[in-house]
């Protein structure tokens, strides 16, 4: 199947060259500012599994791996509750944890998942964000590691999904219309 037709209905945003040659210079930051001691690195599930694989190969540093889930969203529409469906499998206290998200619109997931780990005592949390919508500025603040910043559209691909379909979309892509 070619390219155009894996897209449809879909324009390609972000190309994949792109992100992945910010993913590197993000690995390499990475590396720079988290140099000691234990790094955990936690993906929030489901969106964020693809984005989580390409950067930990971009960082060099020994890092162990987790994940947490959270239901916010019913069909593309955000229901404005956030709730655990998963936890970490291994304690945090003490150690450096770098939460790593799919895109950060509202920033309702975040504050809640940054609350909930910072009640583990972990030594410090950095956050990774492959995409930031800038519509909400007042919560960009929260990301130490971003991709890009996104205009304030419904986007797919590279893990981010519509109603479970374009995770592996190897860009990010919107709607047409949308563009
Ligand atoms: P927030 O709590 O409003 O910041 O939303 C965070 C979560 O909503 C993300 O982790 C995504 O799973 C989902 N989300 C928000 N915007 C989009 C989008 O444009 N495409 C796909 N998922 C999105």
């Amino acid at each position: 199947m070619g390219t155009r037709g894996r897209t449809e209905p879909f324009d390609i945003l972000i190309s994949e060259k792109a992100i992945q040659e910010r993913i590197v210079a993000l690995g390499a930051e990475i590396d720079r500012d988290l140099k000691d001691g234990d790094l955990v690195v936690v993906g929030v599930l489901k969106g964020s599994f693809v984005f989580m694989a390409d950067l930990i190969r971009a960082i060099k540093r020994p890092v162990s791996c987790d994940f947490i889930r959270v239901a916010s969203y019913d069909h593309d529409h955000s229901t404005g509750v956030v709730r655990l469906e998963f936890d970490l499998t291994q304690p945090i206290a003490d150690k450096s944890v770098l939460l790593i998200e799919d895109i950060v619109d509202t920033g309702r997931t975040l504050r809640f998942l940054l609350k909930y780990l910072q009640a583990k005592r972990p030594a410090r949390i950095r956050v990774a964000s492959l995409l930031y919508k800038e519509i909400n500025p007042e919560v960009r603040g929260f990301i130490d590691y971003c991709g890009f910043t996104v205009p304030d559209k419904y986007v797919v691909g590279y893990g981010l999904d519509s109603e479970g379909l374009y995770r592996s979309l190897p860009h990010i892509g919107c709607r047409a219309e949308e563009r």
